[in-house]
């Protein structure tokens, strides 16, 4: 059977895609942050997994006010980065994995979540800086990302937005969706987004670091409890942009420990301050 072995939690700020695109990388600025990840690196070749199940939100690039899905699960057998505005990433085709994606539409869809079902989509800075952060950037003319990805797309961006609860809820529904996959495949389930940040308006460029600190703190120890914390919370603390917290816990909620089993290990907690105006949380989480 298909099994989740470990949980990966990241920031997916567009100006870190933009420095490894640009190869600014080595520079004083933002050596810090890519020495977070180091590890992450090497991690990723040591514990590859056959899919990656990628929680991320769209920034009105696939989709817009035209229509504006809560949950989208991407079930196409690829996916070409997304251009926006400055033209799409230097960065390889996203394989897809349609068999898995489709089965776990097909459970979570029976468990009561309404799950858009994307057949094509382009995808854009929140599921690639991830992808080359945890995987890093040769040229994408001789690179392929490791393994395949299933794009889950959060709406985080146009109220009404999903609450913790319920992204927790369907982190428990993804986990019982993926262990009744018929294939003995290795699963990492991703969440990426925040943390504090305010993109617009009068309180732009808001750092909460105390509270992004507490949230990875309580994202490890106390994830039920987190789950409960309501999306105005978020917003007062972290910034508007900080609400893309919430697809953190549709990552664990699907770990072991909240669904009868045991404790993940944490093989990784990173906080870095500041990349472009955005505070920067990394975590790794591995089931024993
Ligand atoms: C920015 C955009 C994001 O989507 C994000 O998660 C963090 C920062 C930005 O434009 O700086
Ligand atoms: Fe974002």
């Amino acid at each position: 059977m298909a099994r989740i072995t470990a949980s990966v939690y990241t920031s997916h700020v567009p100006a870190i895609g933009a420095a490894l695109d640009l190869g600014k990388d080595q520079e004083p600025y933002w050596q810090p942050l890519f020495k977070g990840y180091e590890y992450s690196k090497q991690w990723m070749k040591d514990n590859k997994p056959d899919v990656i199940f990628l929680v991320y939100n769209d920034h009105a690039t696939a989709f817009s006010l035209d229509m504006i899905p809560t949950f989208a699960i991407g079930t196409a057998a690829s996916y070409q980065p997304a251009d926006e505005g400055w033209g799409p990433r230097p960065v390889p085709t996203v394989i897809g994995h349609p068999a898995l994606a489709s089965h776990i539409a097909q459970s979570v869809i029976q468990d009561d979540f309404d799950l858009t079902i994307v057949n094509k989509m382009d995808v854009d800075h929140g599921l690639t800086v991830p992808l080359s952060l945890m995987c890093g950037q040769p040229p994408a003319s001789d690179f392929n990302w490791p393994c395949p990805v299933i794009p889950f797309a959060v709406n985080v961006v146009q109220y009404p937005v999903p609450s913790g609860q319920r992204c927790f809820n369907l982190g428990k529904a993804i986990r019982k969706a993926v262990e009744s996959f018929d294939e003995d495949l290795n699963v990492h389930i991703w969440g990426t987004g925040g943390m504090s940040h305010q993109l617009q308006g009068p309180r732009a460029g808001l750092i909460n670091l105390d509270w992004d600190q507490q949230f990875i703190e309580r994202m490890v120890n106390d994830p039920a409890d987190l789950a409960q914390m309501p999306h105005i919370d978020y917003v007062r603390e972290a910034g508007s942009e900080g609400i893309e917290l919430v697809m953190w816990l549709i990552a664990r909620g699907a770990m072991a420990d909240v669904n009868g089993g045991a404790k993940p290990i944490e093989k990784h907690r990173f906080h870095h301050v500041p990349a472009s105006n955005t505070s920067v949380g990394h975590l790794i989480l591995k089931n024993t």
